[in-house]
């Protein structure tokens, strides 16, 4: 997908959920039906801001059979190059907003056997549709959700009206924490995990269940990585014949598409591969910050992902 295929829609409610959490309702604005979506599924934003234009894929947390509206939830980021705070200070009900069709890079497997969801923070939110797919169906399920202190655990209302004691909320203030040797030791044959949170919290769930010997087909993770700042540099396009400047707050992707040469993409953030771009010339180091080339990929120099990764370098020339 290219920025082209967007979708325009309105922002119907906003509430602040948790400290840092606004929870956005977005409906369409010719209020046709949205593009159907299932749980796990993320769309990517586009927030045009007075001097550049931001895109960041969120997940969609409201029930995949609700086409009339999207239900977004946006973490206020310390760090935010500009996205985060767009939406958390920017908008307004009744903003109007553009964003691409739904991609899903986190899909329930259709054949698991059990669902274990572990959650971390902000990455409550693709479990929450795919809460809404697991409800009516009989493959049993059940939820782990950490967050710092029960001020920050968004929606855990909703959770626990509707989940009962499928969900069990672990505190950091409160010294709670998930158990992982014991939650996926004793599961049945068939099950399948999931997580989405910190990145801290991904490599010990995948740490461990390798330990324990799950294949890796039976666990899921959602890991999208945001760009990191860094030196500015320049970049040439070969196709287009034209030198670029990425500015340090500005991604390699944002700068290309700034100068008007489109690159696909699904997730922004470091996942989907979708953006692999050729490096053709550099003259210096790459800087990969994605988790889909391989380590001996990533040390040939071949290739980059401009969603999230940049260079450090005199001069760098891409196959664009
Ligand atoms: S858009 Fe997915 S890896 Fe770059």
């Amino acid at each position: 997908m290219s920025g082209r295929s967007t979708v325009h829609v309105e922002v119907t409610a906003i509430e602040q959920i948790t400290p840092q959490i606004k929870h956005f309702t977005l409906r369409p604005v010719d209020r046709a039906p949205l593009p159907a979506f299932s749980g796990g599924s993320h769309v990517v934003v586009v927030m045009r801001a007075a001097h550049r234009v931001h895109r960041n894929p969120y997940s969609l947390l409201s029930a995949p059979s609700d086409r009339s509206a999207y239900q977004i939830a946006v973490r206020r980021m310390e760090e935010s190059r500009g996205g985060s705070e767009f939406m958390h200070t920017q908008l307004q009900v009744g903003s109007h907003l553009e964003i691409a069709h739904p991609v899903n890079l986190f899909p329930l497997d259709k054949i698991a056997r059990k669902h274990v969801l572990i959650a971390g923070g902000i990455g409550i939110t693709p479990f929450l549709a795919q809460l809404e797919d697991l409800h009516d169906g009989a493959i049993p399920y059940e939820l782990h959700y950490a967050v710092r202190a029960a001020e920050h655990a968004a929606f855990a209302e909703r959770l626990r009206a509707r989940e009962g004691g499928r969900v069990r909320f672990y505190f950091d203030n409160a010294a709670q924490a998930i158990d992982f040797d014991g939650l996926l030791s004793g599961q049945p044959l068939g099950t399948h995990v999931y997580v989405c949170g910190p990145a801290g919290m991904i490599d010990r769930v995948l740490a461990t269940a390798r330990r324990w010997g799950w294949p890796d087909s039976h666990v899921h993770w959602e890991k999208f990585s945001a760009p990191p700042s860094g030196r500015a540099f320049e970049v040439f396009l070969a196709r287009a014949q034209i030198g670029v400047k990425v500015l340090p707050d500005q991604s390699l992707l944002e700068a290309i598409e700034a100068a008007g040469v489109e690159v696909p993409y699904l997730c922004r953030g470091g996942v989907c591969g979708f953006c692999q771009t050729r490096v053709l010339e550099v003259d210096g180091e790459l800087l990969h910050h994605d988790h889909y080339l391989s380590d001996a990929d990533k040390l040939r120099g071949k290739s980059i992902m401009p969603c999230v990764s940049r260079a450090n370098c005199k001069s760098l020339v891409l196959d664009l």
